[in-house]
């Protein structure tokens, strides 16, 4: 079992850092039929901070039975309503009551009355019984009528304290022995997030029941990449100036990478012709003001430069691309790799040839293809083999390219 189910809070009073938060909400769902006015409640704050976790243990010590959707799951969204009609108007069979949780609702669309969120707006008008959402942010303007059919409780950050405490105890049971520092370490790359701190102790954990600083310095590659993604997430799904405004700020990362990420991404998130053009063109005006950085270092440029691959990128399309979109590292610098490996053995065939006929390489490579027709004569190919002293890769070679 995962460290992140096996210590999973069965108990509200195990969840760490939102006490008050579940006090809170623990009030609401015992007084929901007393009020006239149906809300939901919206729990929202960053990932892995037990939103979901909490509410599975609230239901369990409210007694009630827990409804569950998953909204971000598009299965659901479509059938949100076949799926929770039926439930918020049958009685409960084996409970008290029960509580309607529609987790992760941030991909929920808003836009024609289809859409998701007037659907969770009707089944909050129409439920007898409490709707609990969760989401990220839930700050975008498309929620602005759910926000107000919902009481909003924040979840917070957990505590570099408290993450360090719990990772701790955690290596305990496990017997798993520690540095110091590495948990220091793990404590601050989480960055409020549990879950992902969980998953790199047991990542790391896993084979030696040890871990090092050293252990805890590759894994922080691997959180460069994903700080990376999410910035591209904000810059490519947002047309709103404010959001893409700050993506870059968190990211840990050389601006030449940004540039290369950008690059391989965008043309598989951008569809429409002109998105793609309006992109590059800022891309590229953003890579001049780069050069100027490195040739003059006129270092003030980097805040246009940031405003260019932010709002500049974000704002080139006319809509975002709902499909989800897998975003990869960079293959550019493999892919030069690759044309630089090829280009080797012809690189190597010309320094041979220019030793023996006293030219420069540079002069070989330019007449490279004259070279090649005129070797695939075997008259000449022969004489040449003996005058350059090819071998028979050379000619290989050779023959591959002359057809
Ligand atoms: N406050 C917490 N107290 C104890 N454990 C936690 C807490 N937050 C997260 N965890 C650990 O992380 C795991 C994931 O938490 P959970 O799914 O509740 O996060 P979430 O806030 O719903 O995240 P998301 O926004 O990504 O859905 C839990 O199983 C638990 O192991
Ligand atoms: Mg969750």
């Amino acid at each position: 079992m995962q460290f992140t189910d096996k210590y999973r809070p069965r108990k509200t009073s195990e969840v760490i850092g939102q006490q008050e938060q579940i006090g809170k909400i623990k009030t609401k769902v015992s007084d929901h039929n007393k009020s006239k006015l149906k809300k939901a409640l919206l729990i929202y704050g960053p990932s892995g901070t037990g939103k979901t976790s909490a509410m599975h243990a609230l239901a369990r010590e409210l007694e009630l039975e827990i409804i569950e959707v998953n909204a971000s799951d598009t299965r659901n969204t479509e059938g949100l309503e076949n799926i929770l009609l039926p439930a918020i108007r049958q009685q409960s069979l084996f409970s008290k009551g029960k509580i309607i949780l529609i987790d992760e609702i941030d991909g929920l669309s808003g836009t024609n009355d289809r859409g998701g969120i007037p659907t969770v707006i009707k089944l909050i008008e129409e439920s007898r019984y409490p709707i609990i959402l969760t989401a990220n942010d839930p700050w975008d303007q498309k929620f602005n009528s759910l926000r107000q059919k919902s009481v909003m409780v924040e979840f917070k950050a957990i505590s570099f304290i408290d993450t360090v405490n719990h990772l701790k105890q955690i290596c305990k049971k496990e017997k798993i022995t520690f540095d110091e520092d590495a948990i220091n370490n793990l404590g601050r790359l989480s960055s409020g997030d549990l879950r992902s701190a969980l998953n790199d102790l047991e990542n790391i954990s896993s084979g030696s029941k040890k871990i090092t600083k050293k252990d805890v310095e590759n894994t922080s590659e691997r959180e460069k990449e994903e700080s990376i993604i999410n910035a591209l997430l904000k810059v490519f799904k947002t047309t709103n100036a404010d959001i893409a405004l700050g993506a870059y700020d968190n990211v840990d990362e050389d601006i030449d990478k940004i540039f290369l990420w950008l690059d391989e991404n965008l043309p598989s998130e951008y569809k429409d012709i002109n998105d793609i053009r309006n992109a590059y063109e800022n891309l590229s005006i953003a890579d001049v003001y780069f050069g100027r950085i490195r040739r003059w270092q006129y270092y003030r440029y980097y805040v246009y430069i940031y405003d260019l691959l932010s709002v500049g990128i974000a704002l080139s399309k006319k809509e975002k691309n709902k499909d989800f979109v897998q975003y990869k590292p960079t293959s550019r610098i493999l892919k030069i790799w690759i044309a630089n490996q090829k280009n080797a053995k012809k690189k190597a065939l010309a320094e041979k040839i220019a030793s023996h006929t006293h030219t420069s390489k540079k002069r070989i490579l330019h007449n490279m293809p004259y070279l090649i027709k005129i070797l695939s004569n075997k008259k000449y190919l022969d004489k040449s083999t003996k005058e350059f002293q090819l071998e028979k890769e050379d000619i290989e070679w050779l023959k591959k390219y002359a057809n």
